[in-house]
């Protein structure tokens, strides 16, 4: 438990007392009657589907079926433009620009300090340990009377490992602002999510993305459980239609497949396992790190080579050879079967001297 945490502590104040945005549908929620109160078109759309009245800004039916999914209450439910825009909203609701810090745990997403720089909010960072574990010590150390938010990444982007739990308990129970663990990557691990814990701590924020394990990155829908206060608060500065209808109807037929995407989490495993086994037996490689996501964090002998190679081959993955304790590695993706194949039989056939100079 954490007894110092004051939400209205943590939000900026103009946030608190702010009026939000009064849309047509927040102010007549039946669905039963002509509906001139919005300024839509009536007689359709341009396509053949009919997208010519807004869609719920709260999006009521999604939460109430997601809520046994993930086991929490709708009220502890916001649903985002991608989990980039809690991301946004968080920063936004708490930091005041020039004058508030938030805390980043490096090497790890880019979007905590590119969204605190949009809004000009400090950032202090501190590194992970060499084996990409939080420095407890140091996070707390590093905490100010301006810090508002602490940024976890767990399964961590690009390293792929899952946080230990006792750091994040005890940053908790400790720091008196919000913790956001982003459990983007958390249908890959076997790590229970953080959402279980929303009750006991007011100032732990969970964020979890359609974006992975669903496969509906296209749809652009994230997820941030946290206390019903703070999503009230969340809810009040997003803009108003944030989730698009199209978004909403394949998030309704989406969440009926569960069993699809446990399907799909099964083959990426399966996949993820015959991938490290095999780039494990290239000489190429020199290090696979241990992952819980679904990529992998691989060190080569020459990461740019490789890279640049790859790139020939039109084979895309992601260079982080330059970032902070990832020196040498690329993260890989991992793809379908086949997809898996082209890129080890590519690799096999790569030799240093493909390289152009
Ligand atoms: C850790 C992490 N959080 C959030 C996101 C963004 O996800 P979304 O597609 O929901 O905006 C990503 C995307 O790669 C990610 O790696």
């Amino acid at each position: 438990m954490n007894t110092s945490f004051d939400l209205n502590k943590i939000l900026r104040p103009h946030i608190i007392t702010l009026a939000p945005y009064s849309s047509a549908r927040d102010e007549y929620t039946g669905h039963v009657g002509i509906f001139l109160d919005a300024n839509e078109n009536p007689y359709g759309s341009v396509t053949g589907e009919n997208y010519n009245r807004y869609p719920d800004p709260y999006q009521a039916e999604i939460k109430q079926k997601l809520s046994p999914i993930k086991q929490v209450s709708p009220d502890r439910i916001f649903l985002g433009n991608g989990s980039d825009e809690p991301i946004d909203l968080l920063t936004r609701a708490t930091c005041t620009p020039g004058h508030d810090h938030v805390i980043i745990l490096p090497p790890t997403y880019g979007m905590y300090e590119v969204s605190a720089s949009i809004h000009d909010v400090k950032i202090d960072k501190v590194s992970l340990t060499d084996d990409y574990h939080i420095d407890t010590e140091a996070v707390l150390n590093a905490v100010t009377p301006s810090t508002k938010i602490i940024w976890i990444c767990s399964p961590n982007n690009p390293t792929g490992n899952v946080m230990q739990s006792d750091a994040i308990q005890t940053i908790l129970e400790n720091f008196s602002g919000l913790v956001v663990v982003d459990e983007a990557y958390i249908d890959f691990t076997d790590e229970p999510s953080w959402i279980r814990h929303l009750d006991k701590y007011p100032n732990l924020v969970v964020l979890q993305t359609f974006s992975k394990a669903w496969g509906l990155a296209g749809i652009r829908v994230g997820m941030c459980f946290a206390s019903p206060e703070l999503i009230r608060i969340l809810n009040k500065i997003k803009p108003p239609y944030n989730i698009s209808l199209p978004a909403q109807q394949a998030l309704l037929e989406g969440l009926n497949g569960i069993e699809k995407k446990d399907k799909m989490v099964a083959d990426i495993l399966e996949q993820r396992d015959v991938l490290t086994g095999q780039l494990q037996a290239l000489p190429i490689v020199v290090k696979i790190h241990p992952t819980d996501a679904n990529f992998l964090l691989v060190q080569f002998e020459d990461a740019k080579a490789v890279m640049d190679y790859l790139i020939r081959e039109t084979i895309i993955v992601r260079d982080r050879s330059r970032v902070h304790l990832c020196e040498g590695c690329l993260r890989i993706t991992v793809g379908t079967k086949e997809e898996n194949e082209v890129l080890i039989e590519s690799l096999k056939k790569f030799q240093p001297q493909n390289v152009i100079v």
